[in-house]
Formats: C-alpha cells, structure tokens, sequence
C-alpha cells in the first residue's frame, strides 16, 4: 500500500470524543520508550507526525492519524509509564482500557515488545486481556537494529515459546520491525491493507 495521506486528526484523553466515521483504525500500545510512535512515523514515512523522545512517556493522549482519507493509526501513551503520579496514572490507564473497550472502529491492535527483552509481565497480562476482551491483536517487536539477524530469530522464537506455554494455544501473529532501517515496513502495511479490504467488502 503506498501512503499518499497522513495527518493528524486529534488528540484527547475521551474515547467518546475520537472521531466518529466508521473507519478502520489501528492502535499501538505498549510500554513506554518501545517505539510506537517511531513507528507511525516509519510507516508513513513522516519524521515528526508522531512525537517522540529518548525519554519515556512522551505520548500522553489518544492521538488519531489519518491515513490515505480511510482508515486510522492511532498513538496511545505507553501503558508502563511509572513516572507520573499515582493518580495520573490510574486515569491515564482508564482511558485507555475505555478506548480497547469501547472503540467499535478498533479492527486490530498491535502490542509492541523491544526485541531485545524477555516477555515482561506488563506485556503478557495486556495480551490477556486483549484475549479477553475478544479484541485481535499482532505483535509488533521493535527496535530489530539493535541485534543481529541470528539473535534477532532466537530473540521472537524464545518470546513465542514462552507465549505458548502460557495461556496462548496458537501463537499470534507478529512482525519484526525496526523504524530507523525501515524494516518491516511492506509486511505491516500489506498486512494492514488486507484487514481494510476485509472491512469495507463488509461495510
Ligand atoms: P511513549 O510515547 O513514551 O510511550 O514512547 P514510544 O513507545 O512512543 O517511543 P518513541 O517512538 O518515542 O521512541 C522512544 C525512543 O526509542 C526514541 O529515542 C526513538 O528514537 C527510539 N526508537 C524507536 N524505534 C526505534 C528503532 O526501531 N530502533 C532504534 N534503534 N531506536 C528506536
Ligand atoms: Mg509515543
């Protein structure tokens, strides 16, 4: 899929305030600093859509993207963000359960891991309750330049293991990625333009 379009739309803390056309969107979430919005801006190959920092916690709202006038990404904050106040962070991970939850546009989510850790419980438990709130996911790992290619591979089959011998019967689907080599970029999108096809035969 070529990206033709990409602006940003909105950004708040109300799901009941995102845009109302019925869409296809696409979330990304994950612990803070992992690279969600590094990889909004890979995908659409826009420097600074998305903001970023070496300093986690930069994303604080929901922030809708909208790509090529027909569908949405949307950057979320990390949900493993602990510098922010007790308080803060209770609202911060209410509104965005309110958005897994309540988003009807919501066709996928993608959970972004570093490719350089083990599975982190923070991660697992949001896959679980992905799982069960019936809300597909893939996974996205991200930050894939930081290792080598026979790493990389012993890296995502141990974390696919390790997910399968959990609550996962199958493994999801996943992609390897990196937002400063561009890597994964055709995948994802190929990918993503598949589900929209799926959507709008429906819609
Ligand atoms: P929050 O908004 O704080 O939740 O973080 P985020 O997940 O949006 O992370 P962000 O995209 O802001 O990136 C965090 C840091 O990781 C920045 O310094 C990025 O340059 C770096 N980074 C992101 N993706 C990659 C990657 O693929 N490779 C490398 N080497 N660095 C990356
Ligand atoms: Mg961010």
């Amino acid at each position: 899929m070529k990206i033709k379009s990409a602006d940003f739309v909105m950004s708040n803390s109300d799901v009941a305030k995102c845009p109302n056309e019925p869409l296809p969107e696409y979330a990304f979430i994950g612990r803070s600093n992992v690279g969600k919005s590094s990889l909004i801006n890979m995908l659409t190959e826009r420097k600074s859509l998305a903001k970023t920092s070496g300093r986690p916690g930069k994303t604080q709202l929901i922030n809708h993207f909208k790509i090529n006038g027909n569908w949405f990404l949307v950057d979320l904050p990390g949900y493993g963000y602990a510098r922010v106040s007790k308080k803060d962070k209770r609202t911060f991970q209410k509104y965005i359960t309110d958005y897994f939850i309540k988003r009807k546009q919501l066709v996928s989510a993608f959970v972004l891991v570093d490719i350089r850790h083990e599975p982190q419980k923070v991660d697992m438990e949001f896959m679980e309750y992905l799982g069960e709130n019936m809300i597909p996911f893939s996974i996205i790992f991200t930050k894939a330049d930081k290792l080598k290619p026979k790493q990389m591979e012993a890296n995502v089959n141990s974390y696919v293991k390790e997910l399968l011998n959990g609550v996962w019967e199958e493994a999801p689907n996943y992609f390897v990625t990196s937002s400063s080599k561009n890597m994964g970029r055709d995948e994802l999108l190929h990918y993503i333009e598949s589900i929209n096809q799926e959507f709008f035969k429906e819609n």
